[in-house]
This record gives C-alpha cells, structure tokens and sequence, in this order.
C-alpha cells in the first residue's frame, strides 16, 4: 500500500493548484473518483491481513473525507473568482442606462382623425360608422347614383362575385345613420374607403371625412361657417376659404371647398400650383331624393353634407409631400410623430 499521507499531500497540492472549475472537476475524477486513486486504495484493503483492515480503512476515509472538503472550498472560491472578475473586468456595467423600449407613437393619419374627432365634438357633432364592405344600396342607389349613373365609373369599385362591395367613399354612413337615428342630427364618419387606383397621389384604401347635418332651417351659410370654423381649428390659423360650384349626385347645390394654401399663405407656390389655393372638400346641401331615400321627411328638414380626404388633410398639416408615406410602415418616417396627449 502506498504512502497514504504523502498521496494525500499530493492530491491536496493539486487542489489547491487548479485554476478553473474544470481543472478541479478532473482533479476529483483522478482522486476521488470511481476508478480513482483513493478509491483504489479502499479496494487494496481485501489484500490486507484482517486484523489491519478496520484501522487503514479508517484512515484512507479520512483522507478521502479531508480531499472533499478541500474541492469544495475551492469549488467556491474558484466560483467567487468568475464572479469577481466578470464585474472587474467590465463585462457588465451596472452604472449603463438600460437599452430601454422605445414607446410606439399614434400613426400620424390617427393623430389626425383624432384632432377632427375632438374639434366636430366640440361643435356638437357626434362620430358615426360604417361598415367597410357595403352594398350598392347604400353606396349608390340611396345617394341618389341609379345604375348606369356616369358617377360610378368615377368611382373604380372594388366589387366581391355577390355583388356587395368595398366602399368607395364614406358618404353611405350618411344613410345609415339616418335610417338609424333620424332627423335632426349631426355626424361625422371618418373611415377606410377603397378604390381601384394607385400611384403619388392615391392609394387604393385611403381615409375620408364624411359630414351630415339635417335639421329644420339648415342652409348652406351654416355648411360655409362650420367648415370655415374647422379649417382654421385644424390647421391653428386664420384661412381664406371659398366655394367653388360643382356637382354631386347626392347634393343640390354641390360646391368644392377651398382653403387659402397652408405653405405660401395665398401667395403661389408649387403645393398650390400657383394658385394660392388648395382643393379640400366636396359639399352641399343633400339631395332631397337621399333625404326620402332615408326614409326622413324632405318638405320638413334640409341638411348640409361634406366630404374631405382625411390623409390630405393630414400630409397638409404635416407637410408631407407623398401619400404612400403614409402607407410604408417605415419607422424612419412615423417615428417623426411623437403622439401628443389626447
Ligand atoms: N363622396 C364624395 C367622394 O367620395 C365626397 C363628398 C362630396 C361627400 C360632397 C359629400 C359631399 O358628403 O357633400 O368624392
């Protein structure tokens, strides 16, 4: 039998010696292990005289008891090693500020619809939808666009095999709520329509702003100062607007509002094509065949209507001069829109 106590000195020098938590896992594989130094020792025992056994058995378990303990010590000092030199070394700098999430913003044509939502409440207005899939019903017939009208073919209708249809302007909310609710009334409906069209200037799914007042005495005066009223909310400052005539099915008399442009002040510049004016709604006073259409009474009540791209409104406000901005999801571009509190 070898010399316990020198191998034990050995075994406890290399301990001692292992530099990381790998070198001292072999460390007790060689030592303590099945196949291992001390272990093969115990094993020696059967060739020993019986009467030595119990006393050379009690000491290799001894020294196999103090090589345990010695790996573990070492095992935690090796461990509070790594610790220490992982935060000396910098890997981790608890003084950083965190990579934090940036919060999302309101998509910019959002923040618009929600200023016009506020600015139509406060004047009384309440908010009013549509479905997005329609039937002819409700976007021509009951706007007074019989079949074969040349309107429809203004419009580049997306339609489904059944004949329903995407709507192509907001205008069939007008219907609907006064099926639903009656006269007098004030809505707006802001909402998706969709037309077969794409290129600088469109998109086949954009927004628009529906505005319907019927009530006993409404006039055209009263269309001219609420929409004068609200351009000059929406865009912070005093506007020129004027009415142009024009023609709607749905209206008699129709007219196409215009505002004093927002980038030249009225002077010419290329946003207004030199005209110092920018095209911003269709209006009128509502047919009285829709009023019928509605089922409201046309001898008793008269009503204003209005219709406004919600994204022009937008990019004239942001001064942004491409639609499909708006429709790219680049974070380079929404990320300039910082959501203000409602
Ligand atoms: N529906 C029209 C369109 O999509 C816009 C419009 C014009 C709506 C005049 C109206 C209106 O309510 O009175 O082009």
């Amino acid at each position: 039998m070898s010399d316990l106590t020198a191998l034990t000195q050995d075994a406890l020098a290399e301990v001692a010696a292992c530099g990381d938590l790998a070198a001292l896992d072999e460390a007790r594989v060689r030592w303590l292990g099945k196949r291992g130094v001390l272990t093969e020792q115990l094993k020696a025992l059967g060739a020993l005289p019986a009467a030595e056994r119990p006393a050379v058995g009690a000491r290799i378990n001894e020294a196999k008891q103090e090589l345990q303990s010695a790996i573990e010590s070492r095992h935690a000092a090796l461990e509070r090693a790594a610790v220490d030199r992982e935060l000396t070394a910098g890997g981790i700098d608890v003084t950083l500020p965190g990579r934090g999430e940036r919060p999302g913003t309101l998509h910019p044509v959002t923040q618009a619809r929600l200023r016009i939502e506020t600015l139509f409440r406060r004047a009384g207005f309440e908010v009013a939808a549509g479905p997005e899939i329609e039937d002819d019903f409700h976007n021509f017939e009951a706007l007074n666009i019989p079949p074969n009208h040349p309107a429809r073919a203004m419009h580049d209708t997306f339609y489904f095999p059944d004949g329903r249809l995407l709507r192509t302007h907001t205008s069939p909310v007008q219907i609907r709520a006064l099926q639903a609710r009656g006269a007098p009334l004030a809505i707006i409906a802001p909402g998706r329509v969709y037309r077969c069209d794409s290129d600088m200037t469109h998109s086949p799914m954009f927004h628009q702003l529906e505005g319907l007042v019927v009530d006993e005495n409404i006039s055209f005066a009263n269309m001219k100062a609420v929409l004068h009223g609200f351009l000059q909310a929406f865009f912070e400052r005093e506007l020129a607007m004027r009415l142009r005539p024009s023609f709607f099915p749905f209206t008699e008399p129709s007219a196409e509002v215009d505002m004093s442009c927002v980038f030249c002040e009225g002077r010419g510049c290329r946003v207004c094509k030199q005209t110092g004016w920018l095209e911003i709604s269709g209006c009128g006073m509502v047919h009285p065949n829709v009023l019928r259409a509605s089922g409201v009474d046309a001898e008793r009540y008269t009503g204003y209507a209005f219709g406004a791209g919600i994204d022009r409104l937008a990019m004239l406000r942001y001064g942004v001069n491409d639609l499909r901005l708006f429709f790219e999801n680049d974070l380079r571009f929404l990320g300039q829109f910082p959501s203000l509190p409602a």
